[in-house]
């Protein structure tokens, strides 16, 4: 299997690399997308603000990247691309496995270069409200206007962040990030709208494991336009990051 394959359309142009079976393939990640950071910083001039996904899979790669390029870590700004209605010290919480495993602190004292959602929170909009009002102040400061770097995740239903299919994740009004319902199995949870992830100037979505085979295989051949991940596909071009497991259907 080639470890670099190009998809489109009906994608817009997807840059898919494989992990090499034999490598150390945290390390291969972390690698990537160390190098697709550096790569950034030299055409931009200046620091990132880079967005990260939680759940199961990214929290090893995080934890490389702090060991192996920890004055990039320290150099970057970071921001959450969604976030569960829960306390940084709950175990469910993304900025609470983002401080343990990128930063090493307690996950209730963030390091100012990591941008947190305020929670817990009386009023779930009030907070997306005031996290998408941080990120556009550090947004000005840094001079732009979108989001440097997203690193995304995806789930075998097709969601990425908190953008779950069946909910009104196209239709959402705020430029940003937003409160998103908590009828949701995943309960009420707060993302990066579609807006604010397509105009991002990176998408690279980071995926392990056989249980993915196919929803990669859906999106990337497919781009199905229904599903939060088939529409950002379809629409920019986004870089995926596949170990074999999740690679296996896309011969
Ligand atoms: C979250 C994530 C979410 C995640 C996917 C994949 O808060 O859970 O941001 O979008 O990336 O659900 O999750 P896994 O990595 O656990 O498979």
């Amino acid at each position: 299997m080639p470890l670099v394959k190009r998809f489109g359309p009906p994608a817009a142009g997807a840059i898919v690399d494989i992990a090499p079976t034999a490598s150390d393939e945290t390390a291969w990640f972390a690698d990537i997308i160390s190098d697709i950071i550096y790569s950034f910083e030299k055409e931009a001039g200046r620091r990132p603000l880079i967005a990260l996904s939680g759940g199961t899979t990214p929290g090893s790669i995080y934890a490389r990247l702090a060991v192996a390029h920890p004055t990039l870590v320290r150099r970057a700004l970071w921001c959450q691309a969604d976030e569960r209605d829960v306390a940084p010290n709950d175990p469910a919480s993304n900025s609470g496995m983002i401080c343990r495993t990128l930063f090493g602190t307690q996950p209730t004292d963030p390091p100012a270069h990591f941008l947190t959602v305020s929670l817990p929170a009386s009023d779930a909009c009030s907070a997306a409200l005031a996290y998408a009002r941080l990120l556009s102040t550090h947004l000005a400061e840094l001079g732009t206007g979108s989001i440097d770097i997203v690193l995304l995740g995806i789930g075998e239903d097709g969601h990425t962040a908190s953008l779950f299919p069946g909910t009104d994740w196209r239709t959402r009004s705020e430029p940003l990030f937003a409160a998103v319902d908590a009828a949701l199995p995943a309960g009420r949870r707060y993302t990066l709208t579609l807006k604010s992830i397509l105009e991002a100037k990176h998408r690279i979505f980071i995926v392990r494991g056989e249980a993915k085979a196919e929803i990669v295989r859906r999106i990337l051949l497919e781009a199905p336009d229904n599903l939060p991940s088939g529409a950002i596909v379809r629409a920019a071009e986004t870089r995926w990051l596949l170990d074999a497991g999740s690679a296996t259907k896309l011969e």
